[in-house]
């Protein structure tokens, strides 16, 4: 879908010259600069090949003072900017709509510094989630955040959408685990954050905007994160059970039984799950199950005995009082690590990138007592014109809704059953729009669902404030 159908050219905004070129090409130097038009279609089309913009240039950026050049020429010559990471992002964010140049921050990957005392790793925007992870493991730490786009999403991008991810029950927001930030403002103001102390409260903490704010405020280039260590006892389990009601109560048994090592809860219903399966070639963890909803329990602690005692009776003590009725637990690591693909095939086998159609994807927060039944309802408004399949982040109130289509068709009949229906409905709930993806492109214009006028009103200041010419991602967000 171009996303240009549906929004129109500022035109406020300046078209790219040669005089800028040869500006920019000054700022970065040739491998920098790229033009090359198999390297802007990449860079111009999101992971879901859903939104597609058309820059006519890529800036590589190697520092944060080419990056504060670039925006303050952009700045003083209206060229809209959209900043980029590893482009995993899901809502269209990290591409052009139409013709805004593309800054991505893949060249600054160098880390600063890492104390073994504190665990705070100081590294710069472009770093590669997984490539962190490896550094830290090496140290015996870990990065507090995971995530199925670890091998490309960049920490610039992470902390730009505050991406949740599969650990957040246990290691929190990056709202908590950021210390510090260097960030650029639109006019070319390098802002230092950097702080890497854990209790710092001299005046508005400033770095918490630009943690969410999808590079709409400022671009980020360094990054100082509070990392844990990395323990050694990983145990994993994989449970059905036949009612949503009883994944509820799991999820209150889990905490009271697995409180302190709880390092995951995530679940699938059975529809998503079957569509896994049958597109990706995984087996069945419970092959002679036929539930409604599965259950993916994980933790983590330092000692494996005690640890895998804890999980053992925790699961015989739920299969008692029948809250799962079928389930096992992975013996070794590489049925941990089956578990766990089979966990993130449930997103990466599904379509576009799988074999069946188009997805429309909701990533949304809801009370947890509610939040099945708007599956069930959507299921029952949709008939047989699409599969309505879901999983999430249980622990955290985090719906995964995943519609398969055929294709992509904002016209057609089925899609009037979902939007605004779903947008509604989440409201109506007090939930978020957004759990953790983001606005981007696809839902600025749903941010009212979950935000009051006054408070868009401020985002609006805000961004003014910071971004008076508004070259940073346009139409996103607030758009
Ligand atoms: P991009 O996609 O490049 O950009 C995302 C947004 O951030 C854009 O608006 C962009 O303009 C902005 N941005 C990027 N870098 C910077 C920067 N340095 N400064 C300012 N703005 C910047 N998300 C979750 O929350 N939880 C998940 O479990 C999860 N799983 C995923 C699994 C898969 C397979 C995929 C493809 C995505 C998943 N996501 C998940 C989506 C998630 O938002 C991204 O994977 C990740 O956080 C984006 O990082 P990125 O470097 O790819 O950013
Ligand atoms: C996940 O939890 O797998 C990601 O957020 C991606 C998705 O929404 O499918
Ligand atoms: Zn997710």
């Amino acid at each position: 879908v171009p996303a240009s159908s549906k929004v129109v050219r500022d035109e406020r905004f300046a078209t790219l010259d040669d005089q800028d070129i040869k500006h920019f090409s000054g700022i970065v130097g040739s491998k920098g600069l790229v033009v090359d038009k198999d390297e802007l279609e990449v860079a111009n089309t999101d992971w879901m090949r859903k939104f597609k913009g058309s820059a006519q240039l890529l800036l590589r950026p190697q520092s944060s003072n080419q990056v504060a050049e670039i925006l303050k020429y952009s700045s003083s010559r209206r060229i809209a900017v959209v900043p980029q990471g590893g482009n995993t992002g899901l809502v269209g964010g990290s591409v052009p709509v139409f013709d805004e140049v593309i800054v991505n921050l893949g060249a600054m990957n160098s880390i600063i510094s890492f104390d073994e005392v504190s665990g705070i790793l100081i590294c710069e925007a472009g770093c590669i989630l997984e490539t962190l992870d490896k550094f830290l493991a090496d140290k015996g730490f870990m990065f507090p955040l995971d995530l199925g786009a670890k091998g490309s999403c960049q920490i610039g991008g992470n902390v730009s959408t505050n991406a949740g991810g599969l650990r957040l029950i246990r290691y929190g927001s990056l709202h908590g685990n950021i210390l510090g930030l260097e960030v650029v403002l639109s006019d070319g103001t390098i802002l230092d954050m950097l702080s890497s102390l854990r209790k710092d409260n001299t005046g508005y903490d400033l770095k918490q905007l630009f943690i969410g704010a999808e590079g709409t405020l400022g671009v980020v280039t360094k990054v100082a994160v509070l990392t844990p260590q990395k323990l050694p006892s990983v145990n994993v389990g994989f449970l059905a059970c036949t009612d949503y009601t009883s994944c509820q109560k799991m999820l209150l048994e889990a905490r009271k039984h697995l409180g302190e090592v709880l390092s995951a809860f995530e679940f699938i219903d059975s529809f998503a799950l079957d569509m896994v399966l049958k597109h990706s070639g995984h087996r069945h963890p419970l092959p002679d199950a036929k539930e409604k909803f599965y259950l993916l329990i994980e933790t983590t602690g330092s000692n494996q005995s005690h640890d895998k005692e804890k999980l053992d009776n925790f699961v015989e003590t739920v299969l008692t009082q029948g809250l799962v009725v079928d389930g096992t637990i992975a013996q070794d690591n590489t049925q941990i690590s089956n578990f766990w693909h089979i966990r993130e095939a449930w997103f990466l086998q599904l379509p576009p990138l799988g074999k069946a159609g188009a997805v429309y994807k909701y990533d949304l927060s809801i009370p947890i007592k509610d939040l099945y039944n708007l599956v069930e309802i959507l299921r029952e408004r949709l008939g047989g014109l699409a599969t309505v399949v879901a999983y999430g982040h249980l622990g955290d109130g985090n719906l995964h809704l995943n519609i398969s289509a055929p294709d992509y068709d904002e016209k057609a009949s089925f899609f009037f059953q979902i939007e605004p229906f779903v947008y509604e409905w989440t409201a109506a709930h007090k939930g978020s729009v957004s759990a953790e993806h983001g606005l981007g492109f696809m839902k600025a214009h749903a941010i009212h669902y979950s935000r009051s006028p006054e408070t868009v009103e401020l985002m609006r200041k805000m961004k003014a404030m910071l971004d008076p010419n508004g070259i940073l991602n346009p139409y996103k967000v607030i758009a």
